[in-house]
């Protein structure tokens, strides 16, 4: 099949950011693209060798189009804070400019659960993204549906998970069984480079393809854990035992529409631990792997090592490092 059914010119907003590393990492490894870094005009971010450099200004679109022009795929890893309106600049510069795929700014939990993605909050501006790209019809989204980020988040204290390391409490939502994906960065990283490996349209009838994912989700997990069973792999690889730590319990429910109360008197500090409460409730709505299958296997996903991802998470929580 000719190398035109394969996608050769990448572009990344965030090239160097917490996630993008780590899609950029794994890209480069394929030596199939060639990358360009859409960075900000003023960014001090230093943009991993190989790539070429876009420069742009969020405020001139003529700059987003000029950088977008002749890419195939546009792969946005947004921070999190950035102004209103800003993803919306990429995708309509990626229209402008035609680039035929985008992969927006999800890095999430499961937004096709409309219930779940309504709750908390952030699914609406990823459903106005998806259709607007829609609408605009010059480009298809695939939206990377990854779940929370397992080092990250296990090691950034009890908001997320309900573990505070240093002060060897866990607090488990409601029986602390309920199962969730939760994804490395690396695992990230990888699948994003396999999919941006698969031929663009199917080399062989039913076979998997890049064209075969437009307009839809992508759904990879590195692990489906409960918080049990992380509390057991913590035990494992820190040789600590159950009766090192302070065990407590809460209903999963309450602990969610207390954060969001906090939320929306604008108290941004609950934002946190109110996002991740939603996703141990009992709706399964957590647990993609079940309800929706996995792409891991399409996409040739390794197993990656528990404990090895638990003691770099543990690693985090030693060092007290945060999200930024
Ligand atoms: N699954 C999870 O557990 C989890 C956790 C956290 C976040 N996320 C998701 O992942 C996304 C990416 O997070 P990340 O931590 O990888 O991103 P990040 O490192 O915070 O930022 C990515 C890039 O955004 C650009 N940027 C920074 N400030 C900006 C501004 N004011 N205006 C425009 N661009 C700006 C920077 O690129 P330049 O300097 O090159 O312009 C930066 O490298 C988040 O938006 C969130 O949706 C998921």
């Amino acid at each position: 099949m000719s190398q035109n059914n394969y996608v050769k010119k990448v572009a990344i907003v965030g090239a160097a950011g917490t996630v993008g590393t780590y899609i950029v990492e794994e890209l480069l490894k394929t030596g199939k693209h060639e990358i360009t870094a859409v960075t900000r005009k003023d960014s001090q971010a230093v943009i991993p060798a190989g790539l070429k450099v876009a420069k742009v200004d969020y405020e001139d679109e003529s700059t987003l189009v000029s950088a977008l022009q002749g890419q195939e795929v546009l792969i946005i890893t947004m921070h999190i804070r950035a102004p209103q309106g800003t993803q919306e600049k990429l995708i309509r510069a990626a229209a402008a400019a035609n680039v035929p795929y985008v992969l927006p700014n999800e890095w999430s939990p499961d937004m096709a659960d409309e219930a779940m993605s309504t709750d908390i909050i952030l699914g609406h501006a990823e459903i106005a993204t998806r259709k607007l790209i829609e609408e605009l019809g010059k480009s298809s989204w695939i939206g990377m549906i990854t779940s929370f980020w397992y080092e990250y988040s296990l090691g950034t204290g009890p908001e997320t998970f309900g573990m505070d390391w240093k002060k060897r409490t866990w607090t488990f939502f409601d029986d602390g069984e309920t199962k969730i994906n939760v994804i490395t960065w690396a695992q990230t990283g990888r699948a994003v480079a396999k999919l941006l490996s698969l031929p663009i349209q199917p080399e062989v009838e039913g076979g998997p393809s890049l064209s075969g994912y437009k307009n839809k989700f992508v759904y990879v997990s590195s692990y489906l854990l409960s918080q049990k069973d992380m509390f057991a792999v913590v035990c494992r690889v820190t040789g600590t035992k159950a009766s090192d730590w302070t065990i407590a319990y809460e209903d999963s429910t309450k602990r969610f529409q207390d954060a969001r109360a906090l939320v929306l008197g604008g108290d941004q500090t609950a934002f946190v631990k109110f996002l991740y409460s939603r996703l141990f409730f009992k709706d399964g709505s957590g647990n993609f792997e079940d309800r929706r299958g996995l792409d891991n296997d399409v996409l040739g996903l390794p197993k990656e090592d528990l404990d090895a991802s638990t003691k770099a998470a543990i690693d985090r929580a030693e060092k007290g490092l945060k999200y930024h």
